[in-house]
């Protein structure tokens, strides 16, 4: 047994553990329900369909419903909390040349909006 395989181990191990789907979107302290709330209030609806929000209803992004099921985020960024919330506060800074705009949430606010888009799995 080389030394190589004590080092591969652990990982090995951890692998063999992933975290399922749900697990891997955890925000601890962030509520969904606040972040529908803020993505009422700042207006993420005029360009995107969002379940839970009747109107505005809007086309120029694509509609949100089961965001959680996707691997990436504007098919570019992995999805994950630590890459979907600074991305909701400053897509351009993380997609230069997207058209979707950086909006004025604070990240504590930006944490609950990806709560939110979190529970949307079908
Ligand atoms: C002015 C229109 C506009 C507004 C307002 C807007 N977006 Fe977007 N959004 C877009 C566009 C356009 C894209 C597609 C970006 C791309 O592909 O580069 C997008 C992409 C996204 C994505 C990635 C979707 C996917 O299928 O990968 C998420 C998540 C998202 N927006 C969330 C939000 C949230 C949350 C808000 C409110 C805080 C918001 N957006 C406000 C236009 C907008």
């Amino acid at each position: 047994m080389g030394s190589n395989t004590y080092l591969l181990l652990p990982l090995l191990l951890l692998g063999a553990c992933k975290p399922a789907p749900d697990e891997r979107h955890v925000l601890p302290g962030a509520d969904a329900a606040e972040g529908l709330r803020l993505a009422k209030a700042v207006g993420c609806g005029a360009c995107h369909v969002l379940p839970g929000l009747d109107w505005p209803q809007g086309r120029a992004g694509p509609a949100l419903g089961g965001f959680a099921k996707q691997a990436l985020i504007a098919g570019k960024l992995p999805n994950r909390p630590e890459v979907l919330v600074p991305y909701i506060r400053d897509a351009p800074a993380l997609t230069p040349g997207t058209t979707m705009p950086a909006m004025p949430l604070s990240e504590e606010e930006a944490r609950h909006v990806a709560a939110y888009l979190y529970s949307l799995d079908d």
